[in-house]
């Protein structure tokens, strides 16, 4: 069975809540449970947190025995150097989400320190990012 492990970075805790009209108004644990049965066949585990430390330390953790991560580090993708140096430094491919269209936004969302290191980038498609995403690596 293969192993997929979702990463969530700063803020996106509060989906559901947080500004539903980008976000939209499901939590992830309840979008969690949809892709679940989705990919019933997968492993899949779902970790977040609000630091960048924290990111970091799961990327390491999973990262050389899993087969495959979904990442959003929310706006630590415009800033981190670090969670980028993370990314690379495992075997795991990783894949990048967002669920808004960052391209549509305000110009600091337009670059991410994780695309380049990251096997591909789904972005703008809502919660579906995460399954299209999850679709790439099994
Ligand atoms: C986001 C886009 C980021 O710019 C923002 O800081 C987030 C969420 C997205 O999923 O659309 O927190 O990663």
């Amino acid at each position: 069975m293969k192993k997929i492990v979702i990463i969530n970075g700063a803020n996106l805790n509060l989906l559901g809540k947080r500004e539903p009209d980008v976000y939209g108004t499901k939590s992830f644990e309840d979008y969690f449970e949809e892709l679940k049965t989705m990919f019933s066949e997968v492993e899949l585990d779902y970790f977040q947190s609000n630091s960048e430390g924290q990111i970091i330390d799961k990327i390491q953790e999973v990262g050389f025995d899993c087969d495959g991560i979904v990442i959003n580090a929310g706006a630590y993708t415009h800033t981190s150097v670090a969670i980028a140096d993370a990314i690379k430094s495992v075997s795991a491919p990783t894949v990048e989400v967002h669920i808004s269209n960052v391209h549509k936004r305000e110009k600091f969302r337009h670059h991410s320190y994780l695309s380049s290191v990251c096997k591909g980038v789904v972005l703008g498609f809502g919660l579906q990012s995460y399954e299209l995403a999850v679709r790439g690596l099994v």
